[in-house]
């Protein structure tokens, strides 16, 4: 059996061909409309979620499976105390796999040791995002053609930002990737990232405090929230929240073929008047999610359409 728990747990191969089956997938749905039948997916979420937890179930019902699960710790008994460990040993009873999002970094880790079916991380704390990785890696891969060779600028709250650090680390894996990392001083990618994965693979990077200066060298410009739950005071997260907005005026300092891609919800970080910007592309961006969360879903059960 197989978790995902970490961006690194598929080799580069079987993300090849995850991505290649959610291209698929998103060619022809009605042929894996049934393939799931009398499967069931369990969605563990003790984290606020929209696009993660419902695409899920979306991707699921897509394929012909069922769904349950709870979508707050309040509604489950770990509001009465129930530990990770105890509630994905009987829900290992209930359902074949299960996504997890919880607000303690390495939960759903925790739930893999315990589980009888695979379990995938949703979201846990500041740590990782890795199936909107493959959100992001199926987006950029389907409208630009390829991974390889792009500059790619991550913008905003790049300290608590997971989908940011999930996403570095798939992207060191294609050749010729640049990253600029443009933040607050204070929400800088944490020190581990730079020191145990960008330093050692001698991957380029620039820190900067400037979009206006980083945009015209971008093919890839992702945007953040600031992610105020994860802040200790809300003085900082007030003096923090608005650095970066991205409008219709600073678009015009970008490659014709940039690509604006956020994992969403959006908050102040994108005006609306972007939206209607052909590069603009994080509502596509959502919609490949549930097909690349159905390919995992079948890649995890092992099942297979001719
Ligand atoms: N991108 C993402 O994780 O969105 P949700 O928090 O709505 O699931």
């Amino acid at each position: 059996m197989k978790h995902l728990i970490s961006p690194l747990d598929l080799s580069p191969d079987e993300l090849s061909d995850l991505l290649d089956l959610a291209q698929e997938i998103y060619s022809s749905p009605e042929k894996y409309s049934h393939c799931c039948a009398g499967k069931k997916l369990a969605t563990l979420f003790y984290e606020p979620s929209t696009r993660t937890r419902l695409s899920f179930e979306a991707a699921m019902l897509n394929l012909g499976g069922s769904v349950l699960g709870f979508s707050s710790a309040d509604s489950s008994s770990a509001a009465k105390g129930e530990s990770v460990a105890d509630t994905i040993r009987v829900m290992s009873f209930y359902a074949d796999i299960c996504a997890m999002r919880h607000p303690k970094e390495g939960a759903p880790l925790v739930a893999s040791m315990h589980a009888s079916i695979p379990v995938i991380n949703a979201g846990d704390g500041g740590h990782n995002h890795p199936t909107q990785t493959l959100t992001d890696l199926l987006t950029i891969k389907s409208l630009k053609g390829h991974l390889d060779g792009l500059t790619v600028g991550f913008c905003g709250d790049l300290k608590f930002g997971r989908t940011v650090h999930s996403l570095i680390h798939a992207m060191v894996r294609y050749p010729n990737t640049k990253f600029v990392l443009i933040s607050p001083k204070e929400l800088q990618v944490p020190a581990y990232i730079k020191e145990e994965t960008l330093d050692p693979l001698n991957i380029p990077y620039e820190e900067t405090t400037n979009l206006e200066e980083a945009l015209p060298k971008l093919d890839i410009l992702y945007m953040t929230r600031v992610q105020k739950e994860r802040f200790f005071n809300e003085e900082d997260y007030i003096r923090l929240k608005d650095t970066f907005i991205l409008d219709k005026q600073k678009m015009q300092l970008a490659k014709e073929d940039m690509l604006v891609l956020h994992p969403l919800p959006r908050v102040n970080e994108i005006s609306t008047d972007v939206d209607d910007d052909p590069r603009a592309v994080y509502f596509k961006q959502a919609n490949f999610g549930v097909y690349v969360r159905m390919a995992l879903i079948m890649t995890l059960l092992g099942i297979t359409v001719d």
